[in-house]
């Protein structure tokens, strides 16, 4: 059975008054893909993701999220996708349940659905124990598992998470990568990872796309652009050597 293609862009742009962030961009993800966004600063990652979820118009192309257009049916699109930001702006006054609670009820989950998930999500991600402080004082390795735990709330088809372990400590970061794996394997959620974590990205990534000055570059398996850019029977490869080798091209 072919697999469904739930996100796709077809020579999406974007400028920013003279600036090209996002230039003629064409890719696509499937279904229950855990789909690497790689690129160095400044290559239009984030401002991809901001016209998938259309919080961003674009200048011009396409832009489907399952075959809906963004800034067409904005409820719907942010209905089906979980995002974790760059930079999380959380509610700094509240404390971590009630801050899941907000986003339980914003995705109008019943009372008795939502109470249990909550506790699951917290425990998930390690903050039971911290749930009396505010957030206001979390360190920020605090607000990035509060950030997973609002996805776990949510439970969306489709999950960007841009950057998702900056900050975290090592234990945290292997955590994280585990949970990501779990929502992928057990919810079939698709997702989008943008990292420059790339040992990170190697282990857990299905397809990978290159994305620099605007342009991806390279998208595909990983073993696949391993091959071609290492040569064949390039067994042995770091997703380092990969993007290295696109990287210079440039
Ligand atoms: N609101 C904006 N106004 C003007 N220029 C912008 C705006 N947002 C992004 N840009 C520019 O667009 C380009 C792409 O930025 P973007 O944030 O998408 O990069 P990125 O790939 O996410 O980088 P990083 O890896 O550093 O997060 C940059 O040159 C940036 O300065
Ligand atoms: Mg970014």
């Amino acid at each position: 059975m072919e697999t469904k293609t739930v996100i796709e862009t077809e020579e999406l742009t974007k400028i920013y008054n003279t600036q090209v962030a996002v230039d003629h961009l064409s890719f696509s993800v499937k279904q229950g893909e855990i789909f690497g966004f790689l690129g160095p600063n400044g290559a239009g990652k984030t401002t991809t993701l901001l016209m998938l979820l259309g919080l961003t118009e674009p200048s011009s192309g396409k832009v489907r999220v399952m075959d809906l257009e963004p800034v067409r049916n904005p409820i719907e699109v942010k209905r089906m996708i979980g995002y974790l930001p760059e930079n999380m702006g959380f509610y700094r006054d509240l404390n971590a349940r009630q801050m899941l609670k907000f986003v339980a009820d914003l995705n109008r989950l019943p009372m008795a659905v939502a109470g249990e998930r909550i506790e699951d999500a917290l425990k998930e991600v390690g903050l039971t124990e911290e749930t009396d402080k505010k957030i206001g004082v979390y360190s920020r390795g605090m607000r990035q598992r509060l950030g997973i735990a609002e996805l776990l709330i949510k439970d969306p088809e489709i999950a960007f998470l841009d950057e998702p372990t900056l900050g975290l400590d090592p234990a945290a970061t292997n955590r994280m990568i585990e949970l990501i794996q779990n929502v992928s394997g057990e919810k079939k959620m698709t997702i989008i990872l943008s990292s420059h974590f790339l040992h990170q990205a190697q282990k857990i990534c299905n397809r990978i796309g290159i994305m620099i000055k605007g342009q991806m570059v390279a998208q595909g398996p990983m073993d696949r652009l391993a091959e071609e850019k290492l040569g064949i029977g390039a067994k042995e490869y770091t997703l380092e050597e990969v993007y290295m080798k696109y990287f210079m091209e440039e």
